[in-house]
């Protein structure tokens, strides 16, 4: 029996931007999915098309269980960390001594075939890897890891990343002389933050333009806005959404001392709130 942890991911800035090519930053977060495979003739395990593409591509049978601290469709990359978890745990539990590129780019290999082409390649590079990662077009490069205080407020709006995506891209496609900037503006942004990791007050700020930006790209929603509000309001340095959008997650910037305000404040609006900080240590045997 083998047992293995995924963390999930926030981006801090540059989603969608970094679908052109734009540097954007992600980041592990503490909530992580826990997959315990054993061999068995008679596998039992929970109806999941990413665990049945894991068995698949692995060539093995198993029985699987799974318990997360990820709510699924929240845009903190559950998915990823489901499937990076399972690989690990069946390369682990039948000694199949793959590494942990091969798994992170296996997992890519399954989002995609699983979500019918659209998936991240960066959900599945952090979770596997763990850490704060700088992605630039196919490149991605570990940053120094940074403890910042972070509150994820889940608006429990469900959304499709596919359907934000196209919808970026009708934008770009109908307005690119308006669509362009924006998304240039997010790329220098995340540029700017890189230099103030260790500058929460900036970098607030920095996450409250790139907020803007994203509902200038139409990715808003008014239950996004209500968090993002609320966090502001109750001491964030900032906040913005955090993935796709159109519903899904906010991130909060926080000092220490306002973590618990902050997370009172996303709850009173009707959101789920998660204090969190960087996870360094990626997928991991338990
Ligand atoms: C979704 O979590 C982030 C997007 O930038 C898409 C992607 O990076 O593949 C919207």
């Amino acid at each position: 029996m083998a047992t293995w942890s995924a963390p999930g991911k926030v981006f801090l800035f540059g989603e969608h931007a970094v679908v052109y090519g734009k540097p954007a930053i992600a980041m592990a977060i503490k909530p992580r999915v826990f997959v315990t495979v054993r061999k068995s003739r008679n596998p039992t395990r929970p109806k999941s098309p990413y665990i049945n593409e894991c068995f698949r591509v692995m060539g093995v049978r198993g029985s699987v269980y799974v318990r997360s601290q990820l709510q699924s469709s929240s845009g903190l990359g559950s998915s990823a960390a489901v499937t990076v978890a399972t690989l690990s745990a069946i390369n682990d539990e039948f000694n199949l001594g793959y590494s942990r590129e091969y798994i992170a780019e296996t997992a890519f290999a399954i989002e995609k075939k699983v979500q019918k082409g659209r998936a991240s390649p960066t959900d599945t590079y952090v979770s596997a890897n763990g850490g704060m990662v700088l992605i630039t077009g196919e490149s991605k490069r570990r940053l120094p890891p940074e403890n910042l205080h972070l509150v994820v407020g889940n608006t429990m709006v469900p959304h499709s990343t596919a359907k934000m995506v196209e919808q970026v891209a009708n934008l770009r496609q109908h307005h690119p002389t308006i669509a362009n900037p924006i998304l240039d503006a997010i790329g220098e942004l995340t540029l700017a933050a890189i230099r103030e990791m260790s500058n929460p007050k900036e970098l607030g700020q920095y996450m409250d333009m790139n907020h803007a930006l994203l509902e200038a790209l139409g990715v808003g929603h008014p239950a996004s806005s209500r968090l993002v509000l609320a966090a502001r309001a109750s001491g964030a340095y900032g906040a913005k959404i955090t993935g796709a959008g159109g519903g899904g997650s906010i991130i909060a910037l926080c000092p220490r001392r306002a973590k618990n305000r902050v997370a009172g404040a996303i709850e009173a609006c009707e959101g789920r709130a998660i204090i969190t900080t960087i996870d360094t240590d990626g997928a991991r045997e338990e």
